[in-house]
């Protein structure tokens, strides 16, 4: 068995599934659907970030700071939690223990340093 592996399916199942929750969540899906014209492009973005970040594909060139500065008013604590939750939920309901646990750790410190460079944005 080597489900422990993550691999490029289980980003292609977790990415837009995802984001179709968070779409339909009455707090995060108004910042999203406000922020974002074109679905299609911003989970091709999410999928090669993915890939980047547990696979070290190198498909992604961006800054996920900037982008979340950006949006700084609306990336509230409640939000941050609520993500990680409908993170959590998705990956445990789509993908093997082990796998899903991989995915929530490394979300969970990702949020983290958004939060604190936003943070540190705040208190300029
Ligand atoms: C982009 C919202 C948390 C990864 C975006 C964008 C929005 C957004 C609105 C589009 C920005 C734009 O193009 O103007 C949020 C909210 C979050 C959250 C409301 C929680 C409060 C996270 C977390 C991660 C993440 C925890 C990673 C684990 C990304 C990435 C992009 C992005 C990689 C693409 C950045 C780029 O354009 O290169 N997010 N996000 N986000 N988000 Fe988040």
């Amino acid at each position: 068995m080597t489900d422990h592996v993550v691999t490029e399916q289980d980003i292609a199942r977790l990415v837009p599934e995802f984001y179709a929750r968070v779409r339909r969540d009455a707090l995060l899906g108004p910042i999203f659907d406000g922020a974002i014209d074109d679905w299609p492009h911003h989970l091709a973005k999410l999928q090669d970030f993915w890939s980047s970040v547990m696979l070290t594909s190198g498909r992604y060139k961006g800054q996920p700071m900037v982008a979340h500065v950006r949006h700084e008013q609306q990336m509230s604590k409640e939000a941050f939690a609520r993500w990680l939750t409908i993170w959590a939920e998705t990956s445990r309901e789509l993908l093997s223990e082990e796998v899903a646990a991989a995915f929530q750790d490394r979300a969970a410190r990702i949020a983290e340093s958004l939060q604190l460079g936003i943070q540190f944005y705040r208190d300029r």
